[in-house]
């Protein structure tokens, strides 16, 4: 069985090929980060028309790389939400026209499922149920995963996703767009023992999260000093810090409170390096597992809706006649495939 994956909903465009025994066949990635750059975030209207540009191309790369032909493709799988709405559409729009003229189903997921599923590109495959972290620059969530579409959200975050803090800091402390992976080189060069950054909401039970004070927290600092380079890698040090150990505490409280023994991290934070080192040891500690994506696919792309899409064909999924994209959709309203 193979299945042709879409990822339009940011300012990413994916797409994959993925065969059921072989795995994965081929998959291309086209990143907008360069045309968002220059105004400090995502423009929605530019993110449309730049995956109508290069969608189509995508595919047609795909396909020839895995030498397939769209006579071997049993069903195209897309992401119809959550996510913006004119990028949503033009994956939509292709994906479902492919679909239509081949002869095969559309199969339409929802997007952090197809984060969630990502760990198990990889080998070894985590095995359900599992505890979920789900870290990006639109969602903080811990999810209990009992199977595919059976998801029981724990914790969210009430304010900001941990993605969005990192990126809100890194612009207060002068760093380009997306502020995540910059910040976190920046605190390489950071003292940890100089600021001690607060852990919001670790003091209270519960597993939800709130990230937007630390940010006010990090402003706060900064205005009190002069802001040389040496006080900007401390302050992304300790906020980095303050993040990493707030996930870490709440995870662990997660896997206890659960029983679960497996952690899966997905998400474009996930490709944080010492997000991924503080969890290692915290689930050794605990005798649990820990599952990541390889680094490419903690951000957004194809192969993760290609996975969820061959999950979903798999059990007897097969879409629906009608369709809507769905810009906000909760988790919690998937069900397991027909
Ligand atoms: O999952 P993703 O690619 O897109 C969404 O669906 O949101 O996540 C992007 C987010 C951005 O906020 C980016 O700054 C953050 O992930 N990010 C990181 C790192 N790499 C990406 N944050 C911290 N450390 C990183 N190494
Ligand atoms: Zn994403």
């Amino acid at each position: 069985m193979r299945i042709l994956g879409i990822e339009s909903s940011c300012d990413e465009t994916g797409v994959a090929l993925i065969d059921s025994k072989q795995g994965l066949l081929a998959h291309a990635l086209y990143s907008q980060v360069a045309e968002h750059a220059e105004y400090g975030g995502v423009v929605p209207e530019l993110a449309s028309r730049d995956h109508v540009r290069k969608l189509m191309p995508l595919i047609r790369e795909v396909i020839a790389t895995a030498k397939a032909s769209p006579g071997d493709i049993d069903a195209v799988s897309y992401t119809a939400g959550p996510g913006l709405v004119g990028a949503l559409l033009v994956g939509a729009m292709a994906a479902r026209a492919i679909a239509w003229s081949w002869g095969v189903p559309a199969i339409p997921i929802h997007h952090m499922e197809g984060h969630l599923l990502a760990p198990m590109l990889e080998d070894p495959r985590p095995e359900f149920p599992f505890l979920a972290l789900l870290v990006s620059g639109g969602h903080t969530m811990l999810v209990h995963v009992e199977a595919v579409g059976r998801y029981t959200v724990l914790g969210e975050s009430l304010d900001d996703a941990v993605g969005e803090a990192f990126d809100k800091t890194a612009k207060l402390l002068g760093l380009g767009y997306p502020g995540g992976p910059a910040l976190a080189s920046l605190a390489e060069q950071g003292s940890p023992d100089r600021f001690a950054f607060p852990r919001p909401m670790t003091d209270r039970p519960g597993l939800d999260f709130s990230f937007s004070g630390l940010k006010t927290y990090a402003l706060n600092t900064m205005e009190k000093l002069d802001g040389g380079a040496q006080d900007k890698a401390d302050v992304a040090r300790a906020f980095e810090q303050a993040v990493v150990e707030t996930l870490l505490i709440k995870c662990r409280r997660a896997l206890r409170e659960t029983g679960l023994r497996r952690l899966v991290v997905a998400g474009g934070v996930g490709a944080n390096k010492r997000l991924r080192e503080g969890l290692q040891s915290m689930v050794r500690k605990e005798k649990a597992e820990v599952f990541f994506p390889r680094m490419e696919f903690c951000t957004d792309n194809g192969a993760m809706i290609a996975l969820a899409g061959l999950i979903r064909y798999e059990a007897g999924a097969r879409g629906e006649a009608t369709f809507a994209v769905r810009p906000r959709w909760s988790l919690e309203e998937l069900r397991e495939p027909a």
